[in-house]
């Protein structure tokens, strides 16, 4: 008798739990990859334009300041534990993939407490925080389900990873959950990942569970060294007019990311789920303009690139949509790092995060929410003592001391095309182009913005970064292997002129070092780990896999028969219930 009250109190508790996953917002989160600060057009470049991203930007909020680490491994890990690379050992470089390390298993990710918050969640795309061990993939670090590959990066076309400069052959990577997946192979992956992302939307039972997608594109990263530039010819003839094959090929990759926004929004529209969904739109970090995977990525006006201490490496090109959102159509200046985005999407969930997770990030959901643009944010960027450099930020002041590959990304590498015959011819009539995309008319009914119509041109304007002008003031320069740097952001965005050697007594400086030494000695060692000749696929039918258990003998048949009696206990359950009721 106690039990079957106990069963009903149960089972009434999930309809109510249910009743309020309702009202939690499901959240869809777009990444591309390595894509350059001004390789969309809602930045001010007429190259290319990408008009559906665009047009999410200009009729949700444009994050014109978000900060991420300055590559891949980093940038994953602070978005999934909502703290610095520093403090959970992730800080130096990425994680190759014959490499046999990880995000710490003992780090609670974003998808863990989602998911134990009534959410079901999806990561479709890249993974990159480590595989060399089962336990170290995206199933079993709270995500429901995984559809793409594990390592850094793939062919677009036949899903394989090769390094030439590397010992281990070429390797296809690419799953469903836990299990191989070559049926997919020749598909271009961005039409894959899409289609995937789309069909999760289509056949999700929203009154169920609330939706977590996270859809980590491979664009418009390199691919493979032998062929890094891939995109469909059809969709590379559309940019015919630009000279450089190599960056016809790039706009054409980002032409395809953009499509794949307007088919995510399309779906959320046809499912009539926009009025509870907030969309954010980012980039990793950085685009490789020149050296290591480089794709002729432009991070104009910024300086520096990927895997640098720089603006270019760190300032992403974002935005951020919500029905929920008073300040529609708006650029949001307020300075913010990815590793807020747990506490504000949680926020905006109502979850609540146990304090013994001490996380970095900062909750910013209702600033963002209400449109205000004053918290001073402090970012360190990055400490690596085994690169043996430093990028730090507090308010307007930022620190570099030391710097990356001997300093070849220091400088200013990414161009606008300003020739006339290089442009979109689209560009003329752009404000009708963006109205004219479906994204526009999904997103812009929801943007009451008291009545007034969004000014695109003024938005593209205010999106845009102007360089301090430095014809009318004696400029410093900066060589950070020599001598630390001192800028203000505000007036220099650039990064153009020193101020250390004025204000390195001032108390600003010292107090800013102070902070430095504070978080050197509480860092987390790098969990970096040499490279294992076992990982090589050629031991696995030309897989990349978990190697390390596969060498240690099958955990896998251990894991697989533990599920199984979870999930004959959780039948019983569920059949009890529903019997009793
Ligand atoms: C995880 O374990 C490492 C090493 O044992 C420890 O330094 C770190 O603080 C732990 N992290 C968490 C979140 O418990
Ligand atoms: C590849 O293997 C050879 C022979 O074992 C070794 O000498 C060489 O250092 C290895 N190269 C790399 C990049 O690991
Ligand atoms: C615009 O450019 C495209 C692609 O280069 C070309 O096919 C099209 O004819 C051009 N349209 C106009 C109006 O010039
Ligand atoms: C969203 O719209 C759908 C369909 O019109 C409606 O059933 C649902 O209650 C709405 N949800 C919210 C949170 O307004
Ligand atoms: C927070 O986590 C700690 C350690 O895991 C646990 O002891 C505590 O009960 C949790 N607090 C809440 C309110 O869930
Ligand atoms: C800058 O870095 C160098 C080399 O690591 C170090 O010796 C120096 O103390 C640093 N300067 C400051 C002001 O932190
Ligand atoms: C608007 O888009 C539709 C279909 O997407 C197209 O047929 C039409 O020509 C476009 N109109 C303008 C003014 O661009
Ligand atoms: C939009 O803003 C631009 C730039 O400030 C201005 O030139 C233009 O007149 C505005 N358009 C409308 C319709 O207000
Ligand atoms: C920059 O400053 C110089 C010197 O004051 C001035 O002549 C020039 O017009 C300015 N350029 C811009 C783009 O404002």
């Amino acid at each position: 008798m106690r039990k079957t009250i106990l069963l009903i109190f149960l089972a009434l508790f999930e309809v109510i739990s249910a009743q309020q996953n309702v009202d939690k917002p499901n959240i869809v989160i777009i990444m591309a990859d390595d894509m350059g600060f001004d390789d969309v057009s809602f930045r001010g470049s007429n190259q290319f334009l990408t008009p559906n991203i665009d047009a999410l930007a200009y009729s949700g909020v444009i994050l014109k300041n978000l900060y991420t680490p300055p590559m891949c491994t980093p940038s994953r890990s602070a978005l999934l534990t909502g703290k610095y690379p520093i403090n959970t050992g992730m800080q130096h470089y990425v994680i190759p993939n014959d490499q046999p390390w990880s995000l710490p298993v003992n780090e609670t990710t974003m998808a863990q407490i989602f998911q134990q918050n009534g959410y079901y969640t999806s990561i479709i795309g890249k993974w990159h925080l480590g595989f060399s061990r089962k336990g170290y993939t995206p199933t079993l670090r709270g995500f429901d389900y995984h559809f793409g590959y594990l390592g850094a990066y793939i062919d677009y076309f036949d899903h394989t990873l090769y390094n030439p400069n590397k010992n281990f052959s070429r390797g296809h990577d690419f799953r469903e959950n836990l299990d191989v997946s070559r049926k997919y192979t020749g598909t271009y992956i961005t039409d894959l990942l899409t289609a995937k992302a789309v069909k999760i939307i289509d056949d999700h039972n929203i009154n169920e569970k609330p939706l977590f997608l996270l859809l980590n594109h491979l664009a418009p990263h390199a691919a493979n060294d032998d062929k890094p530039l891939q995109a469909p010819p059809d969709e590379i003839e559309k940019f015919s007019y630009i000279k450089d094959p190599e960056r016809r090929t790039y706009a054409a990759m980002m032409s395809k990311l953009d499509t794949s926004v307007a088919h995510i929004i399309e779906a959320l529209s046809k499912k009539s789920i926009l009025n509870n969904t907030i969309i954010l739109f980012y980039s990793d970090n950085g685009g490789p303009t020149v050296g290591m995977h480089a794709t002729t990525a432009s991070n104009y006006p910024l300086r520096g690139q990927k895997n640098s201490p720089w603006e270019g490496a760190l300032r992403s090109s974002a935005a951020i949509w919500s029905p929920k959102f008073e300040k529609l159509g708006t650029v949001w200046k307020q300075r913010i790092y990815v590793a807020d985005l747990l506490p504000t999407l949680a926020a905006a969930a109502g979850i609540y995060i146990n304090e013994s997770i001490k996380l970095d990030g900062v909750n910013l959901w209702s600033a963002l929410k209400y449109g205000y643009e004053a918290v001073e944010r402090e970012i360190v960027h990055n400490i690596d003592d085994i690169d043996n450099y430093v990028s730090y930020f507090k308010g307007k002041w930022k620190f570099i001391n030391g710097t990356t590959e001997e300093g070849i990304y220091d400088s200013w590498l990414g161009t606008r095309s300003n020739h006339d015959d290089e442009i979109d011819n689209r560009s003329k009539d752009y404000e009708n182009l963006i109205r004219n995309t479906t994204v526009w008319h999904n997103l812009y009914e929801f943007n009451t913005n008291n009545g007034k119509a969004s000014n695109i041109t003024e938005l593209r304007l205010d999106a845009e970064v102007k360089c301090q002008n430095t014809s009318a003031i004696e400029v410093i320069t900066c060589n950070p292997l020599i001598s630390p740097c001192l800028f203000d952001i505000d007036e220099d965005p650039c990064e153009q002129n020193n101020l250390y050697e004025q204000f390195k007594n001032s108390k600003i400086v010292l107090e800013l070092l102070e902070r430095i030494s504070y978080f050197r000695e509480h860092a987390h060692e790098p969990n970096n780990k040499p490279a294992d000749p076992l990982c090589d696929p050629k031991y696995y039918e030309y897989e990349w896999t978990w190697w390390q258990d596969v060498q240690e003998g099958n955990s896998a048949v251990r894991s697989t028969s533990i599920s199984y009696i979870i999930f004959i206990i959780l039948l019983l359950n569920f059949f009890s219930i529903k019997f009793l009721i």
